[in-house]
């Protein structure tokens, strides 16, 4: 079996803004394209259910990107991502009060599910006007889509994460249906009256109700685990101040972002910088990682700048993630003071576009 890889790999940071700033010659078509390619047995799974994605907002590269791009943006405005801190801080209160006790109660507490999965869910939800309910279902149908997407299944678990899909799809086509109809104002209402097709839809809402919140919570996973560590610039104490958790956050974008790398396609032959790019050639850009330092030892100036992407596509939840990732440490730092980490070797989810340890179990540190 060859396991050359397919992708041209792009880590200069100057070259991946450059292919960012180019989408007529670098598309992002195959942003949602399967990395693995799907067998038989599972693509019926999904074509039962009529399962599609066609290209509205990420993988979107025709004139009409700009035009839904706004009225997606329209839910996360800064001054609503701005208004909706407080509710953020509640929900990220009770969930460390949650944990707290857990740890009082049994000696140690799992952070992932305590602290990081809900509270993104559930600050996405009430953004876009849409019912909170299922979110134990999406919280594992968004982690199966990564796999099943991003991932390298074997045949008999792309059946298993075709099926998870597949639920998932028409548990979205029913909320899609609802909210047609549903009194107030809410995304899904919004896109049908920009004119788009309930399978366009559909589709919109697969992507953004996986990128919208799973990311957000594994960008968490990974900051607590690092912190609780203690192998990252800020320690476990400083993290409970505003500028420390802020801080400790940008750190591990810039190092080890949740979203490490986005692909782009060459729409035809192009060059970049002296190199000639083939059309149709598939390109892997590093957003994070490579970014802190110059081969010099200076910072670079692009140290974080790329970890939301770059130009039309650039990340519509940018500042929404950062304030939810630097408030939820912050109150778990504040609600734990005393721990440490119980499993320094959890399982990692290691797929081509995401990362993030699954867990991260604490216990109360020995007085
Ligand atoms: C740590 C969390 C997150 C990271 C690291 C991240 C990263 C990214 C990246 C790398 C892209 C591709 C950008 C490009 O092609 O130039 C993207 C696109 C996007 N993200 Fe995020 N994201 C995060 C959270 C969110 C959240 C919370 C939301 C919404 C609530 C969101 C909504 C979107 C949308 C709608 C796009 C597509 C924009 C377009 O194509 O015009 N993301 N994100």
């Amino acid at each position: 079996m060859s396991t050359r890889c397919p992708y041209l790999v792009v880590r200069d940071p100057g070259a991946v803004r450059d292919v960012l700033h180019r989408p007529t010659d670098f598309s992002p078509a195959n942003a949602l394209v399967a990395v693995t390619p799907l067998a038989g047995p599972a693509l019926r799974v999904l074509q039962r259910v009529s399962f599609a994605l066609p290209p509205v907002l990420a993988s979107n590269d025709t004139d009409t990107h700009a035009g839904i791009r706004k009225v997606v943006a329209g839910f996360f405005t800064p001054a609503t991502v701005a208004a909706i801190e407080p509710r953020i801080r509640v929900l990220a209160q009770e969930a460390a009060q949650n944990a707290a006790d857990q740890l009082d109660s049994s000696g140690h507490v799992e952070l992932v599910q305590t602290v990081a999965a809900f509270t993104p869910a559930v600050v996405m939800l009430e953004l876009l006007g849409l019912p909170v309910r299922d979110l134990a279902d999406l919280k594992r149908w968004g982690l199966d889509s990564m796999e099943l997407f991003w991932g390298w299944p074997d045949a008999a678990r792309q059946l298993e994460l075709a099926r998870s899909a597949a639920d998932f799809y028409v548990w979205l086509r029913r909320l899609v249906a609802e909210s047609l109809t549903a009194p107030g104002r809410n995304l899904f209402k919004s896109l049908a009256e920009h004119g788009l097709t309930t399978p366009e839809i559909c589709s919109l809402g697969y992507f953004l109700l996986i990128a919208g919140q799973e990311t957000t919570t594994q960008l968490i996973s990974t900051t607590l685990f690092r912190l609780v560590e203690g192998s990252s610039p800020t320690s476990w104490r400083d993290a409970a101040s505003e500028a420390g958790s802020r801080t400790m956050v940008r750190h591990v974008l810039a190092t080890e972002s949740s979203v490490p790398t986005w692909r782009r396609i060459a729409a035809h032959d192009t060059n970049l910088g002296d190199d000639m790019i083939p059309a149709g050639a598939e390109v892997l850009l590093e957003l994070s990682g490579n970014h802190t330092t110059s081969p010099d030892g200076g910072d670079r100036t692009t140290a974080y700048g790329l970890v939301f992407g770059s130009g039309i596509h650039r990340c519509l939840g940018a500042k929404l993630a950062e304030l939810e990732a630097a408030v939820i440490i912050q109150e778990t730092a504040l609600a734990l003071p005393g721990i440490q980490l119980r499993d320094r070797q959890p399982e990692w989810i290691r797929h081509l576009s995401f990362q993030a340890p699954r867990t991260v179990s604490v216990s109360m540190e020995p007085r």
